[in-house]
């Protein structure tokens, strides 16, 4: 699929009013995306498991304006309250969107969105929260144009989320999501996700993913200024053409069933993405004190035990512990003992691999 086909080319009837609804999953990243060229395009790969319970749930009511095609018109409630410090980030996701979606300004929305996970929490809510955007919004088209197949929806709701946020583009399907052309992976794109399709051995069908909440405040570098220090970043070239040989590495992981492999991969990813932000010019670190602390323990414990544990970071000090469901009674047991001293008020969430966005 190229950019055009997601412009529609039949004409459509404007309807008078109604709701979409559409709740959207977060996702973690095993190989991660750091460092995009203009239009949202990954400067390299990524791979990532679409998570469960760390959700955001959307409505959006549309009215027909008066006026035909007259600008974007929306209002943005999140869990009830009025949040004017979204409304520059969704002005610019619709400006993006406008041209795949020609109704959009024919309609004024109340947006209405909240999250399962707590929002303080430092948990990333634009890839859930954009995913559920684009959704609602293809469901929106779909009562536009009724004859649009399922395939087209999913592909044309990761290739709108991308639009919002790059990493909300692999929300939209479930399991084990592709963003990025990589040329020993059929059907990548750099426009939107896919789902992994190649061979998966089951023991990657059921992680689990405890998040361990390391610190709630503000981040000193947003992602999208983190993303752009990579461009003129003098480890960057080296960076994107490691991640593209990671992808290699990860499909024969994933389909052998490696879980040795993955481990080195996955945290090897994790703390190139942080060495990454750490020599960024200007430099930033986002790990804190405690994130060390439980890093140094996790590989402790794997050690003793020979539990396949491992440790993946998003942008922020929070640690994501990912391992098979089979460990899950001995892994959780670990973390109350040892690893929730060093979260905020003890706090930590228990997430697992899910299916994907869904529709009601
Ligand atoms: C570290 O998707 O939040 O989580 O495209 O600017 O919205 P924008 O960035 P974003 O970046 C996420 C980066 C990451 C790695 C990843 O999820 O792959």
């Amino acid at each position: 699929m190229t950019e055009k086909d997601f412009i529609p080319a039949v004409s459509f009837n404007i309807l008078e009013a109604g709701n979409v609804h559409a709740e959207a999953p977060s996702n973690i990243a095993l190989i991660k995306y750091w460092g995009k060229y203009p239009g949202q395009i990954p400067a390299n790969p990524s791979i990532s498991f679409t998570l469960n319970d760390c959700r955001s749930s959307t409505t959006i009511a549309y009215n027909k304006k008066d006026k035909e095609n007259s600008g974007i018109s929306f209002e943005f409630l999140f869990e009830g309250q009025a949040k004017p410090e979204f409304e520059p980030k969704l002005q610019t996701f619709f400006e993006r969107i406008k041209k795949y979606l020609p109704f959009l300004e024919n309609y004024h929305f109340k947006i209405a969105s909240s999250n399962s996970f707590p929002h303080s929490s430092g948990i990333a809510s634009s890839a859930s929260a954009m995913a559920a955007m684009a959704a609602c919004l293809m469901e929106l088209e779909k009562r536009h144009h009724p004859g649009i197949t399922p395939e087209y929806i999913a592909m044309k709701s990761s290739f709108l989320a991308r639009l919002g946020s790059g990493s909300a583009c692999r929300s939209i399907a479930g399991g084990l999501v592709v963003w990025g052309l990589h040329e020993a992976i059929n059907g990548s794109s750099d426009l939107y996700g896919v789902p992994f399709p190649a061979a998966i051995d089951e023991a990657f069908q059921d992680y689990q993913d405890t998040i361990l909440l390391v610190h709630s405040g503000q981040k000193q570098i947003s992602s999208t200024l983190g993303h752009k220090l990579m461009d003129g970043h003098p480890f960057a070239q080296n960076r994107f053409e490691q991640a593209n040989r990671h992808m290699n590495e990860m499909k024969a992981v994933l389909a052998n069933g490696d879980l040795e492999g993955f481990v080195k991969l996955v945290e090897l990813e994790a703390l190139t993405l942080h060495a990454m932000m750490m020599s960024s010019s200007p430099y930033f670190m986002l790990m804190k004190p405690n994130t060390l602390a439980i890093i140094e323990r996790i590989w402790e414990y794997r050690k003793e035990t020979q539990v396949p544990l491992c440790f993946t970071l998003d942008a922020g000090a929070n640690v994501h512990v990912l391992y098979p469901a089979i460990y899950k009674d001995k892994v959780l047991q670990f973390i109350k003992n040892e690893l929730v001293v060093y979260c905020e008020n003890e706090k930590y969430i228990c997430d697992q691999v899910g299916t994907g966005v869904k529709i009601s």
